[in-house]
């Protein structure tokens, strides 16, 4: 009775474990500069999956949520990015690609081109909606031009500036474990005890 109690406790413990691990699994060791950089970016993912919401009608659309967003991003943007990238930064286990050194005008032109495009959006956040209108929009049009457009072509705009820099100078991930596959891989864990694995799950 009291090893089932243990064991079954030591079962949550790690179940605890292995989930909250699996919402970092990005950060797998990372520190130091690298750490930093990914927490920046998942801000701006975090900032982006909010716009996107609000964008695609999935949360009523806010002029002045959107603009916080934006500044969130802005603010992550110019040198604020490119700072965190020191050149040969590569350490494990990051996704960075050497070619930010190699052709670094690029790149820092691509981490102003956040802070200008979150400005646009900004700007344009009050503007006439146009949703859906956005994905057709045309690359050429200047920051000042797509200010007085709809709030949706900056917003894609924007995001083609987070996938663009992501093409170029960031590597694809090896995709992370399905939870399936980290609970398979805790029931072969010494000690623990594949039966009452299955029961928690
Ligand atoms: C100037 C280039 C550049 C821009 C612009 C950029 N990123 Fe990134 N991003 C990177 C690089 C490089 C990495 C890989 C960093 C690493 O692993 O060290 C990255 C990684 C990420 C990650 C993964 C972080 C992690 O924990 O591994 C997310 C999420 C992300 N970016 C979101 C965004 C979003 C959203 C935007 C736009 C709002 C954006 N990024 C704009 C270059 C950029």
């Amino acid at each position: 009775m009291v090893i089932l109690t243990q064991r079954r406790r030591l079962t949550v413990a790690v179940l605890v474990l292995v989930l909250a691990a699996g919402t970092v699994y990005a950060h797998r060791g990372a520190t130091g500069i690298v750490k930093e950089r990914m927490d920046a970016m998942m801000s701006l993912g975090d900032a982006m999956k909010a716009l996107t919401a609000m964008m695609r009608g999935k949360r009523p659309y806010n002029v002045e949520r959107v603009r916080n967003y934006a500044t969130t991003v802005a603010r992550h943007g110019s040198e604020d990015m490119t700072r965190l990238f020191p050149e040969g930064s590569l350490q494990h286990p990051t996704r960075a690609k050497p070619a930010i050194w190699a052709d670094w005008e690029h790149f820092s032109a691509l981490a102003t081109e956040l802070t200008v495009y979150a400005g646009v959006l900004k700007s344009a956040a009050a503007n006439q909606r146009a949703p859906g209108r956005g994905g057709t929009t045309p690359v050429d049009l200047t920051p000042e031009e797509l200010a007085t457009m709809a709030p949706d072509a900056a917003f894609e705009r924007l995001r083609r500036t987070c996938s663009d820099c992501h093409r170029t100078f960031r590597m694809k991930s090896e995709l992370p474990p399905r939870p399936p596959e980290r609970l398979g891989r805790l029931a072969r864990l010494p000690g623990v005890n594949p039966v009452s694995t299955a029961a928690v799950r």
